[in-house]
């Protein structure tokens, strides 16, 4: 495993796109993330070619099902060789206990972290369901609940990196999207920070899409990326 903290997102319709970009790219200065549309379309054999090719690969399937069909898949994806992997914490602690049990049994351990709140639900959405937190203290309950029950972080806004690092320690892994380098494109995300201060705020792992995939030079975008992580570490 490599010490790299960008988590480049292959957020592609099929396999050529994300074969070109990731030639371009080097497995030491990146990682990779394979996320549902790519994953349905083009399934193990893509996840495996990356690994093969040098590159650590975070699974993003957001498992959430009863405990034995989560474990079970976990196991599989550790079986596949990915490096990370992610369950929804509001499948709840059983369902999070069963899963670390699992991944402790298999040679290749990943790191296993959860959602939280998906960011695109708001206190409204929440009340609709049933949950009468707002979206900020359901995010607290959840990421305490995942530390608690066995998992190595959470996928979290840098915004809230700071609040969550504070209350469950450095320790635990903070994977945080919309990251966005000063003078780049905003594109759709709305509450975004730059690498160095999600740093700052406590993220281990930034995981970026657009600024780099979509750069005419991936490799340049993503090394002033790391150069401007280094700069603060
Ligand atoms: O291109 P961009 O850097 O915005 O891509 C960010 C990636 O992180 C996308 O794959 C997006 O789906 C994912 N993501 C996010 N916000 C979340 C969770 C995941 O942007 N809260």
């Amino acid at each position: 495993m490599n010490n790299c903290r960008v988590v480049v997102s292959l957020d592609f319709p099929d396999a050529k796109q994300a074969i070109d970009l990731c030639q371009k790219l080097e497995p030491t200065a990146c990682k990779l993330k394979i996320g549902k549309e790519l994953f349905t379309r083009e399934g193990p054999a893509l996840v495996e070619r990356f690994i093969n090719m040098g590159f650590d690969v975070f699974l993003d399937l957001k498992y959430h099902d009863i405990p034995n069909t989560v474990a079970s898949a976990c196991r599989a994806a550790a079986d596949l060789g990915v490096w990370m992997l992610n369950v929804h914490a509001s499948g709840g602690r059983a369902m999070m206990e069963t899963a670390c049990e699992a991944l402790d049994k298999s040679t290749h351990k990943p790191l296993l972290i959860a959602v939280t709140v998906l960011t695109s639900m708001g206190d409204d959405d929440l009340r609709e369901i049933a949950i009468s937190n707002s979206v900020d203290e359901q995010v607290m309950l959840l990421a305490q609940l995942s530390k608690s029950s066995g998992l190595d972080g959470v996928v979290c806004s840098a915004k809230e990196a700071n609040h969550i690092s504070t209350e469950l320690g450095e320790k635990f892994c903070l994977v945080t999207p919309g990251i966005r380098p000063v003078n780049s494109k905003k594109d759709d995300q709305k509450r975004i920070m730059t690498p160095a201060e999600a740093i700052a705020a406590g993220s281990h792992y930034l995981v970026i899409g657009r600024p780099i995939t979509k750069a005419v030079e991936p490799l340049v975008a993503l090394s002033a990326i790391n150069a401007e992580i280094n700069s603060v570490i």
